[in-house]
């Protein structure tokens, strides 16, 4: 298939990003909203970003007004997937809407047309089987926000077909993006599987252990080699997206994630993270803003826990063949930052000394800590 036309539905926080890609690598767009206010703002917002690399030297003016010019606001959903090969959803992360807007695309988009949700946590299989298509529907799964993020999870459902799986990695890299591909269709996909459920394994550390945060944030950075604390990236994040995360991988898997009251706690009190001003901390504006944490306060936490429930969530990918450990490598770099694979950080403690962690946290906590055959035949 020669793909030029995309269509992308939903013009909110990522769907404009999208947009904003795909046009600036050739492709036609037209983005489609519910109602022409929101797509006013898309519009605004894709020309002030591109303004900016004009401002900054990385594109000519007439470059800008030329990717500016390939996208196409249309409200009308039969106009705006007339010349559509592949439409892009970006519609909020709510089942039931998510279905309507399918079973509604179904009849309006021609029957070649591809699917492609960029849904975060919902299973794509269960959207595929709403529509008459279901070997054209397949996860896209984009990070926010996209013009910056270089990671795209590629989610096939259990009947989408290779060709499609093919043109969705062809399209992801020549919008300049690296595409990892989620070989099946399992709760959370790769990122989200390894990071939201170490938020709340943070929250059982602190608890358990009776440390600070900024102590455990500091050992996450200074020691794991993330960007930033766990908590801090919870907070960044947002705690409305790990909430929702959360209890969509919770319900699919209970051996996912074991989770912890604190998250659901400040969900209810409105503490989403930066947005908010407070969620594991308090910020004074919304700017973004950094924790104080040192290397100091890393030597006060032994992360070995933290390390154990990311690996054993990582070897689970392995072993259910959704990815292998080169991907998975790739994937938390590229969409958590991790600047040290987590292979690396594993041998470094010891894959048995992970094992006996693992173990011993079994015997204590039950079931959900028991160690992956991976890792048990690693050490
Ligand atoms: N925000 C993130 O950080 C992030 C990251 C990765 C993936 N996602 C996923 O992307 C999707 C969208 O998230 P978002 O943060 O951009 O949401 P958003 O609320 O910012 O935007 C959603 C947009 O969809 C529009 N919409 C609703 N019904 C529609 C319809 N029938 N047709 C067209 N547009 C419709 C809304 O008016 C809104 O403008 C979700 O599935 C989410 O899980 C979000």
């Amino acid at each position: 298939m020669d793909l030029k036309n995309i269509t992308v539905l939903g013009s909110g926080v990522m769907g404009h990003g999208i947009a904003q890609v795909s046009a600036t690598a050739g492709y036609n767009v037209v983005l489609r909203d519910i109602e022409q206010k929101f797509l006013d703002k898309a519009m605004e917002k894709i020309k002030w970003s591109l303004d900016k690399l004009v401002s900054k030297e990385k594109i000519s003016k007439a470059e800008g007004d030329d990717i500016f010019s390939r996208i196409k606001p249309i409200v009308d959903l039969k106009e705006a997937v007339k010349d559509a090969q592949m439409v892009i959803e970006v519609v909020p992360e709510i089942m039931e809407l998510k279905k309507k807007v399918y079973a509604e695309l179904d009849k309006t988009a021609a029957p070649e047309v591809i699917f492609a949700s960029n849904t975060s946590t919902l299973p794509i299989t269960e959207i595929a089987n709403t529509t008459s298509r279901p070997e054209k529907v397949i996860g896209i799964h984009f990070f926010n926000p996209p013009q910056l993020m270089k990671l795209v999870e590629v989610i096939p459902g259990e009947k989408t077909s290779s060709d499609v799986t093919a043109i969705t990695q062809s399209y992801v890299k020549s919008v300049k993006k690296e595409p990892v591909l989620c070989r099946r269709d399992v709760p959370g996909f790769i990122v989200n599987r390894l990071f939201i459920p170490m938020v709340h394994e943070a929250c059982y550390v602190m608890e358990r252990q009776k440390i600070d945060k900024t102590v455990i944030d500091s050992a996450v950075k200074f020691n794991l080699g993330f960007p930033m604390g766990i908590f801090e990236l919870a907070d960044f994040t947002g705690m409305d997206v790990i909430h929702k995360a959360t209890t969509e991988m919770y319900q699919r898997d209970k051996k996912v994630i074991n989770p912890h009251p604190t998250i659901e706690k400040l969900f209810d009190e409105k503490k989403l993270g930066q947005k908010t001003g407070e969620g594991f901390y308090k910020y004074s504006d919304d700017k973004y803003e950094r924790v104080p944490l040192s290397e100091e306060l890393a030597e006060k936490c032994n992360p070995i826990q933290l390390v154990a429930n990311i690996l054993n969530n990582a070897a689970w990918l392995v072993t259910n063949k959704a990815s292998d450990i080169e991907e998975l490598e790739k994937a938390a770099n590229l969409g958590l930052g991790l600047k040290k694979p987590m292979f690396e950080t594993a041998k470094e403690i010891g894959i048995k000394n992970i094992v006996d962690e693992l173990n011993k946290l079994a015997q204590q906590y039950g079931e959900f800590y028991k160690p992956d055959p991976l890792l048990i035949s690693m050490q």
